[in-house]
């Protein structure tokens, strides 16, 4: 982190000269999500890419701000969608405005990646970019398709984060290393390493919804499970239930609202079968994964920084 300071620094304030408009509620909303920081990780990957091979002029700044401000909007999106009222430790957009505000100001921010992609006058990133964010929506509707089907193949669950969450993780990276002029194969392995960092992510993500503190992760624990979400720690518990637990699932879930006690249980079955720590375990794989394959290469200080934010992506608890 602190060897791209100045790069995420100057990512940082093009970002919020993005945010202007005469409609005051378009900065006042963005503000609000925006200046709560976040980890803003993808931008990390962008620039870091970049910066590992050759950097060549300013793209890289403007396709870190692009991705985050695509990253931002599908946050602005999903917190209608999931209905979830805290984010980034505060109360989400649609809950201070209202959700025709969030989504309306989500397409704004979109509007204005595609602007900076365009700047950069690279149709292969704005190519790369453009096929993430359809890829991102396919996976969120697909997400809303498998909602509340206990029965999801976990083929279709991968397919799910994959979509909703690695494709921008692998795009950010790939597009970090189009600018700095990587070659075919070199462009294969960012994308890679950036799919399987940003799959083990997720898979964290999905494990911190049943085991993390609200508090530490500024979102609402048990989202998911009240959203109707089937990840992996349940379609493991799933898998081994006796009949009784394979009842419980299956009523649970076809309810139209799962309230605390519903959670209680559901924790309490996920805590006997472990199967967070079989999620963890298959986030590990993936992370191991991204690590060999940035271990192709050359060793510099950007790259093993790079290797150590997928371990930070693991160890988080926010
Ligand atoms: C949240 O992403 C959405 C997921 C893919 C889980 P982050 O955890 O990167 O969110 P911020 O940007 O740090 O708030
Ligand atoms: C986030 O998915 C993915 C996108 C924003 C597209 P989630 O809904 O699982 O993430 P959180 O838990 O709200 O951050
Ligand atoms: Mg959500
Ligand atoms: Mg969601």
């Amino acid at each position: 982190k602190k060897l791209i300071k100045k790069e995420f620094n100057e990512t940082d304030k093009l970002i919020k000269n993005q945010i202007s408009s005469d409609v005051n509620r378009i900065p006042k909303l963005s503000k609000h999500i925006i200046d709560l920081g976040g980890k803003r990780l993808r931008p990390m990957l962008t620039i870091s890419c970049a910066k590992m091979l050759k950097i060549r002029n300013k793209n890289h700044i403007k396709l870190a701000a692009a991705v985050e401000l695509l990253h931002t909007a599908t946050l602005l999106h999903d917190d209608v969608v999931d209905e979830s009222f805290y984010r980034r430790g505060e109360k989400t957009s649609h809950t201070i405005w209202d959700n025709k505000s969030s989504i309306l100001v989500g397409d704004f921010l979109l509007g204005k990646a595609f602007q900076l992609m365009v700047e950069t006058n690279s149709i292969e990133c704005l190519n790369i970019l453009s096929k993430a964010a359809a890829i991102i929506a396919e996976g969120e509707v697909l997400q809303l398709v498998e909602a509340n089907n206990i029965n999801i193949k976990e083929t279709n669950y991968i397919k799910i984060i994959e979509s909703k969450t690695a494709a921008l993780f692998s795009s950010a990276c790939e597009v970090g290393g189009i600018v700095s002029g990587a070659n075919k194969s070199q462009k294969k392995k960012l994308y890679n390493f950036g799919k399987n960092l940003g799959t083990a992510f997720q898979l964290k993500d999905d494990a911190l919804d049943y085991e993390g503190s609200s508090g530490k992760m500024g979102k609402n624990s048990g989202d998911d499970f009240y959203d109707g979400k089937v990840t992996l720690p349940v379609i493991l518990a799933m898998r081994s239930a006796d009949k009784k637990e394979k009842d419980f699932w299956k009523k649970t879930f076809n309810k139209k609202i799962r309230n605390k006690s519903d959670l209680r249980i559901a924790k309490k079955i996920i805590k006997d079968k472990d199967t967070i720590n079989q999620t963890l375990k298959l986030a590990d794989k993936y992370a191991e994964k991204a690590k060999q394959i940035m271990k192709n290469f050359e060793s510099n200080p950007i790259r093993n920084a790079l290797i150590d934010l997928v371990d930070f992506s693991l160890i988080r608890n926010h």
